[in-house]
């Protein structure tokens, strides 16, 4: 079988290459054929992000779905990740990975992925990013999680009471009005939460309910309420349905830049007529919504997963960005299947900042997955010790614990 690698940016116009493009990806996901006019605002939206295509294609000849249609589809674009203390880093972010049936299980992701990593490291990017269907794909390939989500419900209604006062600072807004203030709201919370992940544009008008791919066309269910600071100024954004036959909130998205901005969305939310339970697929890792409910039990974790992956591509370059909150030593011997980060380093932080100097050895070890897991705070080293992604003397273990402990898990509000 003949497979030619092709990779395109986004044409000025929808062009057959892009609708072939298009059609594989819906065929990887399941979904239907798209609508013309889906594909001009997918266009548009990829386009602001500066996508880039890398496609697999076979001889079309015969049958099939024509020559513009890949069999093996792989973005990436290039988007800010926060590493601590404030630091935006660009990272590889990658999405919209398929290979057709008939031609999965033939290496071809692991071509594309191997080239998509190598590309981004020779063009200087330190990390790359991805959020996956199964969680089987990609630990092979460097990755390793690290952002985690929470589903919860919360009852409402007569039951819902807080504790503390909140003032009552909820607008609700237009679709149209929406965009700017999430955007504003989205940017600060983006500034100050490591571990966020920057947003693709297609969030826009999703999340107003201007557009829904998936419905191909708007979504006239979703609304979008602000909280505003004590300057009139937007710190808080949600969008939400009201799923009237469950009795029930559905939110899609609930950005704060501040606790209180948090607190005052619940509030609103909990206070919706009608509704009995408000469920959330992803609430903040440091909500303080729980201590701030005269009954914690009104507040059900549904359940918890893994959100972002990380994969580091540059040691050095990816640990002299990231804002530590101990200083110490260590030295570590990476192991990277693809050799794209392997080697020992030496870590010296001092006042928060790392230097990396390359050794010749260094008794502890680290799966270069465990790197990406440690990266943003979300689990500690003696715990992937257990996992067996950490080896070594114990001290050098407490020593890597040590200096990469945050006092908060990341935040991160964005998939991709
Ligand atoms: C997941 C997918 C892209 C894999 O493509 P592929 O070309 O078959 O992958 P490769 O042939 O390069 O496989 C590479 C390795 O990953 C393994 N692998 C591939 N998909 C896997 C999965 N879903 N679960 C576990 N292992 C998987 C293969 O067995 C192979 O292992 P090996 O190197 O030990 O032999 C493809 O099955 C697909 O399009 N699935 C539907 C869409 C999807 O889920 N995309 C991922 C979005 S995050």
């Amino acid at each position: 079988m003949q497979i030619d690698y092709r990779s395109m940016t986004i044409p000025d116009t929808v062009t057959d290459e892009l609708r072939g493009w298009y059609e594989a990806v819906g065929l990887g996901f399941g979904q239907g054929r798209a609508q013309e006019e889906t594909l001009q605002r997918w266009r548009n939206e990829v386009a602001r992000d500066g996508w880039r295509l890398d496609g697999a294609y076979t001889d079309a000849r015969g049958f099939g779905l024509g020559e513009h249609t890949p069999v093996g589809t792989f973005v990436t674009t290039t988007q800010t990740v926060n590493t601590g203390a404030g630091h935006m880093e660009p990272a590889c972010f990658i999405t919209d990975v398929t290979v057709r049936t008939t031609h999965r299980r033939r290496g071809l992701l692991t071509n594309l992925m191997t080239n998509a990593l190598r590309r981004a490291r020779d063009e200087g990017l330190s990390l790359a990013a991805l959020t996956v269907t199964e969680g089987g794909i990609y630990g092979r390939f460097g990755f390793g999680v690290a952002t985690s989500h929470t589903s919860a419900e919360l009852d409402s209604g007569p039951r819902f009471r807080m504790t503390r006062d909140i003032e009552p600072r909820v607008e609700l807004v237009t679709p149209e009005a929406s965009v700017e203030a999430r955007r504003t709201v989205f940017d600060a919370v983006h500034a100050t939460h490591r571990g966020s992940h920057q947003r693709l544009a297609f969030y826009d008008d999703y999340l107003a309910g201007l557009w829904d791919h998936d419905k191909n066309g708007p979504n006239h269910a979703v609304r979008s309420a602000v909280h505003l600071d004590a300057d009139g100024r937007p710190d808080g954004a949600v969008s939400y349905l009201f799923e009237e036959e469950r009795g029930q909130i559905r939110v899609r998205d609930l950005l704060a830049a501040k606790p209180e901005a948090e607190l005052g969305l619940w509030h609103f939310l909990g206070s919706i007529d009608l509704v009995e339970k408000v469920v959330i697929r992803r609430l903040s890792p440091t909500t303080a919504l729980p201590w701030a409910l005269a009954d914690p039990h009104r507040l059900k974790v549904t359940g918890t997963g893994d959100f972002t992956w990380l994969r580091v591509l540059d040691v050095a370059k990816a640990l002299g960005v990231r804002g530590f909150e101990s200083d110490g030593e260590v030295s570590f011997t990476v192991d990277d299947v693809l050799g794209l980060a392997s080697g020992s380093y030496r870590l010296v932080v001092r006042d928060g900042r790392a230097e990396v100097t390359p050794v010749s050895a260094a008794h502890l070890r680290l799966d270069v997955r465990a790197l990406g897991s440690l990266y943003f705070g979300l689990v500690d080293a003696h715990v992937l010790a257990a996992a067996g992604q950490v080896s070594g003397p114990p001290a050098e273990v407490d020593a890597l614990s040590q200096l990469f402990r945050t006092a908060l898990p990341p935040v991160n509000t964005s998939g991709f």
